[in-house]
């Protein structure tokens, strides 16, 4: 067994701040949305602390985006341009996932320095980093202050529109929170992506610790 350095510092940092600041707008947006249902804190507390922590994860989104603007390990994420070879890996991830998983069959994928992502890892985490969690904190914004931000409320549909996207994205994150630390629990070791992702090493075969170049 060998070790390899997967999980730099600051993705570290922003990762486990990001996720510990999602739990918290997630509690906090329910008992804004569902305040009959809900009554964690008192109902302003809920919304300032909504509001400062969804500032703090704005901020923190760039520490990701420059790490990985600023740095080689990009090559993680940079997109397999032979369509073929993606639906094939694509393809053999999903059947992994769907059925494998149950037989006790290996993941497909070996996690490598510059190739930690698996085809449908690469695709989902991309969509998520830079459509979905832009556009989650867009709306927010302008939720915040509708009043300030009229115009553009009303360039986008006005405040129905904009609120819904924001509770629409909020339901896809509430799953999102279950089912992502579900995926990244499949490997060899049930707990190797999470110890990767607070120590920034995982362990691997030799053979694959050669293939730490980009
Ligand atoms: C309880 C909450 C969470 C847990 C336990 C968790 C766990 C993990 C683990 C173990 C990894 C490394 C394995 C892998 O690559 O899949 C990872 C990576 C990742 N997670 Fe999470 N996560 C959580 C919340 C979130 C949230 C809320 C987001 C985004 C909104 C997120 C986005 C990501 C991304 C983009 C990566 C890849 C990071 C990179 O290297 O660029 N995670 N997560």
């Amino acid at each position: 067994m060998n070790k390899i350095y997967i999980n730099p510092l600051p993705v570290r940092i922003w990762h486990w701040t990001n996720a510990a600041g999602f739990l918290l707008l997630i509690a906090s947006g329910l008992q804004i949305r569902y305040l009959d249902l809900f009554q964690w804190v008192p109902f302003r507390t809920a919304v300032v602390a909504h509001n400062w922590i969804g500032f703090v994860l704005i901020g923190n989104f760039f520490v990701w985006l420059s790490f990985y603007l600023f740095s080689d390990k990009i090559k993680v994420y940079h997109p397999e341009l032979n369509p073929m070879k993606y639906f094939q890996a694509s393809f053999r991830q999903m059947r992994f996932y769907g059925y494998g998983v149950f037989k006790g069959d290996p993941n497909p994928h070996h996690a490598s320095a510059y190739r930690k992502f698996n085809a449908l890892q690469s695709m989902a985490y991309q969509i998520i980093m830079m459509l979905i969690v832009p556009l989650q904190f867009f709306t927010g914004v302008l939720l915040w202050d509708v009043a300030r931000f009229s115009s553009m409320v009303e360039m986008f549909g006005g405040v129905r529109v904009v609120d819904t996207v924001h509770v629409v994205f909020f339901i896809f994150f509430t799953g999102f929170i279950f089912i992502h630390p579900y995926l990244a629990s499949l490997s060899e070791k049930p707990w190797a992506h999470f110890k990767s992702m607070i120590t920034g090493y995982e362990e691997v075969e030799d053979r694959r610790a050669h293939d730490a170049s980009p």
